[in-house]
């Protein structure tokens, strides 16, 4: 496929037949195709190509013919940092008509999805920096004797990833892995599968060797679940649900790759009685229902400190109750609908839990008024939560806040803790012994102070507990890429002890 095929219109039904294996476009053996649905209308927008088991095995064996190749042999640290960079270039440029293609298949606003292409391309930039950054080290064993450490790429990547960011999560992962010299396998989630291919015809153009990158759309049980068995992958790099991220584990087991999972949470934002109420209130509207509610690293356990809980929570509810529910093609939006009738349901199921338990709904609930179509929901905010509630234990993946009180800095530690989660925690206090305190108490993976969301390309993410194996980000995550391996030198003029001579 030449890039003209592959720039269509934005508007009517389009089918995208072929997927990117060894840099050739191939149309799937089993001729079956997706359908992605408008999570705005409901109705099938776009049909890809699947692919089936032969895919997996043929884009396997491509990945491994390419670390074979130049790729591995001749390139320097430095061009494959060149290639990365590239890569950011043309995925900048293409931002605007990918963003389009994101929105409609994510239902994210355009805004939310330009701004999500936008930083993937830095992350690219940022690992096009460190391609040539990742040394081994010399470690003085003797002095007679030089020791020393290779970061070897790991081999042949299956990144599988999510329907919530499906362009930064692929970025994630694509930029460490090439920087690191690995080749990689996107498998798109079968619910948002179009921008993952538009990657493949970006690392096409920049000219990467075949089989670097290869992306097979295709269904988690199939796709997915072959890649994970196959002797020929070597790594398994997950976003996802952390059930999913069991099963991968044990299928992985089998010949043991490496596998690194980030498998979202329940995040506790702890807002204490001297803290900047306002500014906590604008950032934690903004932690709990942007990408209505559908990210890892949503703010969904609200912890106020009693003296304020009731003010704080109502002017939550109020501001909830005035975000613009709607259309993502649409300027005025401010947050789009459930990307799938399944994540739909998931958080109606939700809400009838709430209500079930007994927590007072103070906003939303419902569906937004005047949308009759498209999987829309109402930011919803539930008060009085018991922590031990399925609403305060469990991921929602949607716009539905769970706000609880507390009495004091221990009690506000101990309920954060007790969750099987651990990937963001916010601070909100004025104390600075008091931030630093819980910051080493929470038990997370990113703790803020005064802030939320601060994952950066710089620093290392990801989760205790069920929240995920290993870090994304920052030059920590190119370790995860690679192989240690540590030569020892013998240097000395010495004879061997030889204990076998009598
Ligand atoms: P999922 O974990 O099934 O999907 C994520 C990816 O895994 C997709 O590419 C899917 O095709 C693939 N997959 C599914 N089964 C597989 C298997 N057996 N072997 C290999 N790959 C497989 O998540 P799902 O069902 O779409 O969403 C359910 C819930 O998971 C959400 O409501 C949310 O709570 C959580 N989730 C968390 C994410 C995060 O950012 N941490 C992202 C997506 C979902
Ligand atoms: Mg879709």
């Amino acid at each position: 496929m030449n890039n003209e095929e592959m720039r269509l219109p934005i508007e009517g039904v389009q089918t995208f037949e072929k997927v990117f294996i060894g840099g050739e476009w191939i149309a799937p053996r089993g001729g079956r195709l997706i359908e992605s649905i408008d999570p705005a209308t409901e109705e099938v927008w776009t049909r890809v190509a699947e692919s089936g088991l032969e895919e997996v095995d043929l884009a396997v064996a491509a990945a491994r013919q390419a670390m074979q190749g130049p790729w591995a042999r001749y390139f320097t640290a430095s061009q494959r940092g060149e290639y990365l960079r590239r890569f950011a270039l043309l995925l900048r440029r293409d931002a605007e008509r990918i963003a389009h293609l994101e929105s409609r298949d994510n239902g994210k606003p355009l805004h939310d999805t330009e701004g999500e292409i936008s930083k993937a391309a830095d992350w690219l930039d940022f690992f096009a920096g460190g391609a040539d950054k990742l040394n081994g080290s010399q470690i003085p064993v003797r002095p007679d004797a030089l020791a020393f450490t290779r970061r070897e790429p790991i081999g042949v990547v299956a990144a599988i990833l999510p329907w919530n960011s499906p362009i930064m999560m692929a970025a994630w992962k694509l930029g460490p892995a090439l920087a690191a010299g690995n080749a990689i396998i996107l498998k798109p989630a079968e619910q948002t599968p179009v921008s993952a291919l538009q990657l493949g015809r970006l690392a096409q153009e920049a000219g990467l060797p075949p089989g670097v990158v290869n992306v097979l759309p295709g269904y988690g049980p199939v796709a997915g679940a072959a890649l994970t068995t196959h002797p020929g992958v070597n790594k398994v790099a997950f976003t996802g649900d952390w059930r999913t991220a069991q099963k991968i584990m044990q299928a992985a087991s089998g010949s043991l790759k490496r596998c690194t999972f980030e498998c979202g949470g329940k995040s506790p934002f702890i807002v204490f009685e001297d803290a900047d109420l306002d500014k906590a209130l604008v950032v934690g509207l903004n932690s709990a229902f942007r990408s209505t509610g559908q990210s890892c690293s949503i703010a969904s356990r609200i912890f106020v400190q009693r003296p304020i809980y009731e003010r704080f929570a109502s002017a939550f509810a109020e501001r909830a109750k005035a975000i613009r529910v709607g259309n993502p093609l649409d300027a005025h939006t401010h947050i789009g609908p459930q990307t799938s009738a399944d994540q739909l349901a998931k958080t109606q199921r939700y809400i009838g839990l709430g209500l079930e338990s007994g927590a007072r709904l103070i906003a939303g609930g419902g569906r937004p008024p005047g949308l009759d179509r498209g999987y829309f929901v109402e930011p919803t905010v539930f008060a009085d939560v018991r922590n031990d509630s399925c609403l305060a234990q469990e991921e929602v993946f949607g716009p539905v806040i769970a706000m609880l009180p507390f009495d004091d800095e221990a009690e506000a530690v101990s309920l954060a803790n007790d969750s099987n989660y651990g990937l963001v925690a916010a601070v909100w206090t004025q104390d600075i012994k008091r931030a630093h305190r819980v910051a080493a108490a929470v038990e997370a993976g990113l703790v803020c102070v005064n802030t939320y969301g601060a994952t950066h390309w710089m620093l290392p993410y990801g989760g205790f507990k069920l929240s995920g194996i290993g870090r994304e980000n920052s030059l920590e995550s190119l370790l995860e890429y690679t192989e240690v391996k540590s030569v020892f030198v013998d240097l000395s003029d010495q004879r061997p002890a030889d204990r076998f001579a009598d």
